[in-house]
């Protein structure tokens, strides 16, 4: 099977066997599939967040229900499911039409709400375990569905229960968020704010205003991956400690620092990338992208081999630059 156009950096790779999830309550009869293991199925939601590097030998699931619905309306608080394999910005957009507030900063994020918590997604300002409730899960330990509370998922920046100690063993079948019926707008966030004053003037702005000026600042910088193949930020931003922000500060003024609540130091790796010259840097198809120097995409015909290269070079250049280590963000396969 094809797995080229399943993820969205599009590189060349097959998969031994293939299927697609339409009903969480199939999960059980996948299981006893002949082909399945758990040690090596793959479950894929919309690709955004993956890289294969070669082919997959075993069995990959295309996550796919879907189904929207409200679960009860108390006071100010909504709370919605939202199954799996519903695409992420489609389902923000339902939200903000219906006066659902929350998800609006997270508009255009590729890829579907089963796949949201497991990297616990986020942009301008938000991140997504702020308006999740639980989450429902396939539990492949004990072949039964689970109901998971925010707490247990373990959420932190890029990172969850679903990629530490649950990896391998949850199956997300759909999401519970509580939004809000109030519109209370989260505009703190670089260039958000300027954008939503020139756009709504002295009015105050709406959800829909959030949702549409996060939109036009991504379209501006994030290359399109039905155009470019990319998988977003290819690495995460660096935490370090304090006396390190305040060393490169010192040596470098204009670098952004965003200090955590924890007393560490987040550094913007695009950035640190940008100030080593690498945008546009290219080899072979891969290419580190012009605009926004966390990204790295497929300018055509990109192999395995030249994104691995690429990232390398970006890696040991910033290391040797700055001493900082970069992380990457997708999943590599
Ligand atoms: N910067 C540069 N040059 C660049 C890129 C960034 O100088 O080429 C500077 C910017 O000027 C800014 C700082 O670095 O001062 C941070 O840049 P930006 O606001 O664009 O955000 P980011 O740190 O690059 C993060 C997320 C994005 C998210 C944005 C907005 C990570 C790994 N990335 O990017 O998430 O959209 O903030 O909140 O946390 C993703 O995860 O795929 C993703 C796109």
């Amino acid at each position: 099977y094809d797995l080229q156009n399943c993820s969205t950096f599009r590189l060349p790779a097959r998969a031994a066997h293939f299927c697609v999830l339409d009903d969480a309550a199939r999960l059980p009869e996948i299981c006893a599939l002949p082909e399945f293991d758990r040690q090596t199925v793959l479950w894929l939601g919309g690709g955004s967040n993956i890289l294969f590097t070669r082919d997959y030998r075993g069995l990959v699931v295309k996550i796919a229900n879907k189904g929207i619905r409200v679960l009860s309306e108390q006071g100010n608080t909504v709370l919605v499911e939202a199954q799996a394999g519903e695409v992420w910005h489609d389902f923000v957009l339902h939200t903000v039409r219906e006066g659902w507030c929350g998800l609006e900063n997270l508009s255009l994020i590729p890829g579907t709400v089963g796949a949201a918590p497991v990297q616990n997604i986020g942009a301008y300002g938000v991140e997504v375990k702020d308006c999740i409730d639980h989450v429902h899960c396939f539990d492949l330990a004990t072949q039964k569905f689970v109901r998971l509370g925010r707490e247990a998922c373990a959420f932190a920046y890029r990172e969850s229960l679903f990629k530490q100690a649950g990896k391998g063993r949850y199956v997300i079948v759909s999401v519970v968020f509580a939004l809000k019926r109030d519109f209370c707008p989260n505009a703190g966030y670089g260039d958000l704010a300027a954008v939503l004053a020139q756009r709504c003037g002295t009015r105050a702005p709406t959800a829909a205003d959030v949702s549409e000026a996060v939109c036009a600042i991504r379209r501006s910088k994030l290359p399109d991956p039905d155009d470019t193949g990319n998988v977003g930020s290819f690495y995460k931003n660096p935490i370090v400690d304090k006396a390190r922000a305040d060393d490169l500060r010192q040596r470098f003024g204009d670098m952004p620092v965003y200090p955590q609540p924890d007393g560490t130091v987040k550094l913007a790796a695009g950035w640190l990338i940008d100030r080593c010259g690498l945008k546009g840097r290219q080899i072979g198809g891969a290419a580190v992208h012009d605009r926004q120097a966390l990204v790295l995409v497929n300018r055509g015909g990109a192999g395995a081999a030249d994104v691995l290269a690429l990232s390398a070079l970006v890696c040991e250049t910033v290391r040797e630059r700055f001493g900082v280590v970069l992380v990457p963000e997708p999943n590599i396969l």
